[in-house]
């Protein structure tokens, strides 16, 4: 069950233009040198319905609508990401939301576009972690 793993997990998603780009294999692999274990993991187009939903905390932000249209513009890689202190070592991986901030060797400053399509999603806490992961893959669909 998923809500076993609280605390121990976090969702991922190499987003469009990381895909786009030929990036996936080189961030799984950082993803793997950095001691995580892929628990589930598909490739998908996310659904605008879906994608609103996920996103639901940015709803009033001025780039909610590029936000969604950026997410649903081509497939998707989802993963439920698996080592101690998921969350916050994965954030430290992936570096600041802004490419341009984000601290050398980090992922985002490797293989992100810009802001907005800045190549890879971590979730942002132990709940958000297992809400992420039951939106994007049902309890069964986790590899044990
Ligand atoms: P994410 O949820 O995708 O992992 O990114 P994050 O936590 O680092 O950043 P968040 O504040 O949750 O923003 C979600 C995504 O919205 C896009 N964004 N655009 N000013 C802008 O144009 C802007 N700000 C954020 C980014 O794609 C960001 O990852
Ligand atoms: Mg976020």
């Amino acid at each position: 069950m998923i809500r076993n793993y609280y605390g121990n997990i976090t969702l991922s998603i190499i987003k469009p233009d990381a895909i786009k780009n030929g990036y996936t294999l080189p961030i799984l692999i950082m993803i793997f040198k950095a001691g995580f274990n892929i628990k589930s993991i598909k490739t998908m187009k996310i659904s605008k319905r879906l994608a609103i939903k996920f996103y639901n905390e940015h709803k009033n932000k001025y780039f909610f609508n590029n936000l969604i249209d950026f997410i649903t513009s081509g497939p998707i890689l989802s993963m439920i990401l698996n080592k101690k202190n998921a969350v916050e070592d994965f954030r430290k991986l992936i570096g600041n939301t802004n490419p341009v901030v984000a601290k050398k060797g980090t992922i985002r400053n490797l293989y992100a576009t810009s802001l907005k399509m800045n190549a890879i999603h971590g979730s942002d806490s132990n709940d958000s972690a297992i809400k992420e992961s039951l939106f994007l893959f049902s309890d069964s669909s986790v590899l044990l």
